[in-house]
């Protein structure tokens, strides 16, 4: 078990994306602490685990609100005394009511910056004195390859996640010196919620889909899009987060690494 007793953090984990890379944490052996802004769904997903023997911690957090991101760091050193790991993976794709919309307005502009940007920083900065402490660390931002390529109807979101891969660099700059290694992992297609918002605006403002269902649109642009020809799972982000989680990385910072089927190569 790669991470065995290592103590990590994961927002935004109560599903998607992030709940795929608490259950490969914990099947190796991490604490986890599972923090969402969504107290039902992260309760819920903790109990499950606990069921099957591992030890997870449900933190009730909103990442853009910096007392809740410190009573949460705070438990998290109550119950589990360090922090070994932190991935900042809660995310959001634009404000209510995008599905109606053509292209980002001033409010997914806030929101995605708020959520997808700016408590990257905020949750960075309230972990990292612990992992200094240590002079150990692993964070892992989850960022998107679509803030590497951009997009004709979101541009708000991709500047949020070209964002997330800029402030992974200057962190691992900044943090070198006290062994906190900083990567970012670009997901490609991976069916979720946030996904199944995506192609409903897709399906309401792109005249090639319209009639279309979500999952009928995402299958057709993985077709089309992805050399392997299949998505990507919650799991298969998972296995790259336990990877740069893991010493088998040790060399490893500032880096943004596609998990995409080959539909990005820089
Ligand atoms: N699904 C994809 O295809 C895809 C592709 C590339 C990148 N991503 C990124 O992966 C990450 C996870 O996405 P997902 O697809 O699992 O989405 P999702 O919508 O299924 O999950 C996002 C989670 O973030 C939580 N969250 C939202 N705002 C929050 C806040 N203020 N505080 C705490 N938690 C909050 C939600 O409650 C939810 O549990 C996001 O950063 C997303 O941008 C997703």
């Amino acid at each position: 078990m790669d991470l065995l007793n290592k103590v990590a953090i994961v927002t935004g984990a109560s599903r998607g994306i992030g709940a795929g890379v608490v259950d490969k944490f914990a099947m190796h052996g991490a604490k986890v602490v599972i923090a969402d802004i969504s107290l039902g769904e992260t309760e819920g997903f903790a109990d499950k685990l606990k069921k099957n023997g591992h030890e997870v911690y449900a933190s009730q957090t909103d990442v853009t609100k910096i007392e809740s991101v410190e009573s949460m760091v705070a438990d998290t050193i109550e119950r589990f005394k360090t922090i070994d790991i932190l991935v900042n993976n809660a995310g959001v794709w634009a404000a209510p009511g995008f599905v109606d919309r053509a292209l980002s307005e001033p409010e997914d502009w806030d929101i995605t910056y708020e959520v997808n940007l700016k408590a990257v920083a905020s949750v960075t900065n309230a972990v990292v004195p612990y992992m200094k402490n240590n002079s150990y660390g692993k964070i892992i931002n989850i960022a998107s390859v679509g803030g590497k390529i951009g997009s004709a109807s979101n541009p708000a979101y991709m500047a949020s996640k070209a964002g997330t891969i800029s402030l992974t660099k200057s962190s691992a700059l900044e943090y070198a010196k006290f062994n906190i290694n900083v990567n970012a992992i670009c997901p490609g297609f991976v069916w979720t919620p946030m996904a199944i918002s995506i192609e409903e605006q897709a399906g309401s403002n792109q005249p090639e889909y319209t009639n279309m269902a979500p999952r009928e649109i995402y299958d057709s642009l993985v077709a089309e899009t992805i050399p392997l020809g299949r998505d990507q799972t919650p799991e298969d982000i998972g296995n790259l987060a336990v990877f740069l989680a893991s010493e088998f990385s040790k060399n490893i910072t500032g880096q943004a690494i596609n998990v995409c089927g080959g539909s990005n190569m820089d």
